[in-house]
């Protein structure tokens, strides 16, 4: 057997679209134009590379997006106060803290600053809250990115996932834990192993949907994959790859051994072009449910 590959970026594409299409809708039907303000303290280059893809995106599906760049001395109470006044900016409706954060910054008192109906990322304990009693919170459901994005891939080759066993491999706040929650309310069997967990291979072989976000290169193996399995890859690891002509090239690839998993799985997301897209694409689709919520309307169908 020889998997078929989930494309992430023809999947993020039409969420994209969709979103462009409610925020149309959105500013006919209500007149107002949904937008993301994204902080970012310091210049880490890979954040920096991530948020100006977030506001080219935001731009792109028709959304205001607000960017605010701090310098790395900047101290807590200066950020928080910057978190206060976008929490009270009615043209705010998403707030994302680009994480890391410079390390004299308590990242939990920055999340939680964040008002849980414009917390985009999901990660305020409200929201982690919401996310675990699902539709019973009345709230509209902020859940984290990477893990929504993960959800529609896999709805889309596995619309009916009730009864099915369901592991995720690695229990991190940001992905593996609500990645379970989100598992669990589409009525899977959810296991969530970690790095203490026992015969993690046999436990795997009984999965048919392989969530891995370890990241470990390679870490889950071929032989550990039940047969016609939906293989949902998180990691993003970079890993030296050199040539004659470049000693130094590396290539990024993901916690799942690809070339083993593709002759036994299902379905399988690649690395990269497979969850990695996902993630501001849900972004984006988080800022419109915020939005929605926050003018007391519903969710535009088929988001
Ligand atoms: N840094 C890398 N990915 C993310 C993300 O999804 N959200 C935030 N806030 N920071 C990140």
């Amino acid at each position: 057997m020889t998997a078929t590959l989930i494309d992430g970026k023809t999947h993020a594409a039409a969420v994209r679209q969709r979103v462009a299409g409610a925020v149309k809708h959105l500013q006919n039907t209500q007149h107002f134009t949904p937008g993301l303000a994204v902080v970012l303290v310091g210049d880490d280059p890979a954040s920096q590379v991530y948020v100006r893809n977030k506001a080219r995106q935001c731009e792109e599906a028709g959304m205001a997006s607000f960017e605010h760049r701090l310098p790395a001395t900047t101290a807590q109470p200066a950020l928080l106060a910057l978190i206060q006044q976008l929490n009270a900016d009615p043209l705010v409706h998403g707030i994302l803290v680009q994480l890391p954060l410079p390390a004299h910054l308590l990242e939990a008192a920055v999340l939680q600053a964040v008002d849980p109906n414009k917390d985009v990322d999901g990660f305020h304990p409200i929201n982690v809250g919401r996310l675990s009693i699902g539709g019973a919170s009345g709230q509209p459901l902020l859940a984290p990115c990477t893990p929504v994005g993960c959800e529609l891939l896999i709805r889309a080759v596995c619309p009916d996932m009730a009864g099915l066993h369901a592991l995720v491999i690695g229990r991190s706040n940001i992905v593996g834990k609500p990645m379970a929650q989100l598992l669990l309310a589409n009525s899977c069997t959810v296991t969530i192993a970690h790095s203490r967990t026992r015969d993690l291979p046999a436990l795997a072989r009984s999965a048919d949907i392989l969530v891995a976000a370890v990241g470990r290169p390679g870490f889950v193996r071929g032989n550990w994959i039940k047969p016609g399995a939906v293989v949902i890859d998180v990691g993003i690891n970079r890993v030296p790859a050199p040539t004659a002509d470049e000693p130094n090239k590396t290539r990024l690839v993901g916690d799942v051994a690809f070339d083993e998993a593709l002759a036994v799985a299902g379905f399988i997301t690649p690395v990269p072009g497979g969850v990695g897209p996902m993630t501001i694409a849900c972004l984006l689709r988080n800022t419109v449910i915020a939005a929605c919520g926050a003018r007391g309307i519903p969710t535009p169908g088929g988001l």
